[in-house]
């Protein structure tokens, strides 16, 4: 079975990358290349694998969940411009792509143990009602 839960948190970030020229940057990116950056509000959705305890009838506590979202991910992402307060970014573009990468890794890794059983099924982020990006966990590790 699978099971969601949505957050929400505000964030900015500017797409650029050293690696093309600023003519190229501004083409690619258009707005979003931006020098001083702009905000979106990310819906950000975590899908657990698993099967209900035979005790409780859940796969994982919502509560536990909130806290592992709370501290793996929004304490560093919330109201944070990525590119300089994130150091994911300082080498990696903060497309919504790479966004949903690094949550998938943070929250993999901080996994807590008594989540036995269960598995991070899949990431999803909602930039905007109409760029969505999905993650299942098969894609390498950000360099950090
Ligand atoms: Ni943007």
């Amino acid at each position: 079975m699978l099971v969601a839960r949505r957050y929400r948190f505000s964030a900015s970030h500017r797409l650029h990358s050293p690696q093309l020229t600023d003519e190229k940057n501004r083409a690619l990116y258009g707005k979003c290349n931006n020098p001083f950056g702009h905000g979106h509000d990310y819906v950000l959705e975590v899908v657990v694998q698993g099967e209900p305890d035979n005790i409780t009838g859940l796969i994982v506590p919502v509560s536990k969940l909130d806290a592992l979202v709370r501290t793996a991910v929004l304490a560093d992402y919330e109201n944070k411009f990525m590119n300089a307060e994130i150091p994911t970014y300082a080498t990696v573009v903060p497309t919504t792509e790479n966004v949903t990468s690094d949550i998938h890794c943070r929250l993999r890794a901080a996994w807590p143990s008594d989540f036995a059983g269960t598995s991070l099924a899949t990431v999803r982020i909602w930039e905007t009602k109409r760029n969505i990006v999905e993650s299942n966990g098969t894609r390498k590790e950000l360099a950090v």
